[in-house]
């Protein structure tokens, strides 16, 4: 009880004018694309939905890669943005900045790991243990039909690159079995990247200007203005940052938030609250135009896995299929498959004129570190027959939106996806 009235007190503490990072009891966790899996996620051991009469039979599931070291293009953005700690620590000195003690001792404490700023997109020893974990839990939450994987009844199979292939062997490992085997990665497109050598997708999307228009736009809304101003007074460095240094500054302090242990980096001290949620807003827009709602394509590209789905549940109920299929690959194929689907999708669109506080599209929830959405097919017995339904599950917690109560029938699940079975994408 005591402990409780503590936290209450360290929440309400955040509200103050004279807030301090370190001891804020409550941190803003919300941090786009890098936020850590542990920060969003339910767990599928607890939230498995059962139902009677009926066992599970397959499962099928595509995965974000675990957390990784940023390219080269943003880790060296990163590695000059340290130099600001000496000013930081230098205006503290000269009393102006309104920093607290503890927050530029820890700051001054800080040591960079020079090996992280190599620029190899590498998955980081956080991100395995963030796929390893959902692979332990996804075994524990099923454990008679993962007890036995013989070969022939499963799929794992990650896009192509280092750092998603090294995640899907994390993955893999989490299910305590040494003998499972990886299937080749396919080197041109495959179920779970069918975007990726797409030239259509690449020149009109993935490297359009029309894609960070919106997100070049809230750069000089008020709002955006304001939470900049505050991070220089607050800091009080003494130069103008430009919008490279506070992406730099962010980027510091999100890949520094240690994703496996609740351990906050000292580098977010320089941000409140509502600098964070506005910086979590650009990063909403890129996402939802380069792989979303934004822009109509990206509904195509979602129909690919989807149809994957489809054929390998269709399979298990013809006597066939596999026990378990699991892909691992980008955000943007889960983004693709949100906008597919119709999840995550605001009345109004996105735009950077606008921040709508309530709006469905967070990367920080869909987009985060190992963010996965797993199927899971069902078999039940009713007077003597036998009968499918399928629950569907994001980060660990069924999707209630897609069908009534979160379970869809095998009818309802067959006209929503039999549809994008042999989906082609010829226009690439
Ligand atoms: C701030 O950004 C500018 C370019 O926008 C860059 O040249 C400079 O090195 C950055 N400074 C720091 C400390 O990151
Ligand atoms: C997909 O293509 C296969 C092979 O051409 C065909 O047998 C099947 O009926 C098609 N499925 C759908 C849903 O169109």
């Amino acid at each position: 009880m005591k402990k409780f009235l503590v936290f209450i007190f360290l929440c309400i503490n955040d509200a103050t004018s004279n807030y301090c990072y370190w001891n804020t009891g409550c941190p803003y966790k919300y941090l786009s694309t890098e936020t850590p899996y542990n920060s969003v996620r339910g767990d599928i051991r607890d939230s498995v939905i059962k139902l009677i009469g009926c066992e599970p039979v397959s499962i099928w599931g595509i995965y974000r890669h675990g957390k990784r070291k940023p390219s080269a293009m943003f880790s060296e953005k990163m590695k000059e943005a340290i130099s600001t700690k000496k000013y930081i620590i230098d205006s503290y000195e000269k009393g102006h900045s309104s920093l607290c003690a503890q927050d530029i001792e820890n700051l001054r404490k800080w040591e960079p790991d020079y090996k992280f700023y190599d620029g190899v997109r590498d998955i980081m020893e956080e991100g395995r243990q963030e796929m390893i974990g959902a692979s332990k839990r996804l075994k524990e939450a099923f454990p008679v039909l993962l007890r036995d994987l013989p070969k022939g009844s499963y799929t794992f199979r990650s896009g192509q690159g280092l750092w998603i292939e090294r995640s899907m062997e994390a993955f893999v490992s989490g299910f305590g079995k040494p003998s499972l085997v990886i299937d080749d990665v396919k080197p041109n497109q495959d179920v779970m990247n069918p975007y990726a050598n797409c030239d259509y997708y690449q020149q009109n999307v993935r490297n359009s200007p029309k894609s960070s228009a919106e997100s070049n736009r809230y750069l000089t809304h008020p709002e955006y203005l304001a939470a900049k101003d505050r991070i220089h007074r607050r800091s009080g460095i003494e130069y103008s940052l430009t919008d490279e240094n506070i992406t730099a500054l962010y980027d510091l302090c999100r890949y520094d938030w240690n994703a496996v242990e609740y351990k906050i980096s000292p580098w977010c001290a320089i941000f409140t609250k509502d600098d964070l949620e506005v910086l979590e807003y650009v990063q909403d827009l890129n996402h939802y135009y380069r792989n979303s709602y934004g822009t109509p394509v990206n509904e195509v590209f979602g129909k690919v896995p989807l149809g994957d789905l489809f054929t390998n549940f269709e399979s298990v109920t013809k006597g066939g299929g596999k026990k378990i299929v699991a892909y691992v690959t980008h955000s943007t194929m889960l983004d693709q498959i949100y906008m597919t689907l119709g999840l995550f999708k605001d009345s109004v669109p996105l735009t950077g004129a606008n921040r709508d506080r309530d709006r469905k599209w967070r990367t920080s929830k869909i987009s985060t570190f190992g963010v996965n959405f797993v199927a899971v097919l069902n078999r039940c017995e009713k007077q003597g027959s036998k009968e499918y339904n399928v629950v569907f599950y994001l980060n660990e917690e069924p999707i209630r939106s897609i069908c009534e109560e979160g379970v869809c029938s095998w009818e309802n699940f067959d006209t929503k996806l039999r549809q994008y079975v042999n989906t082609t994408i010829d226009f690439c």
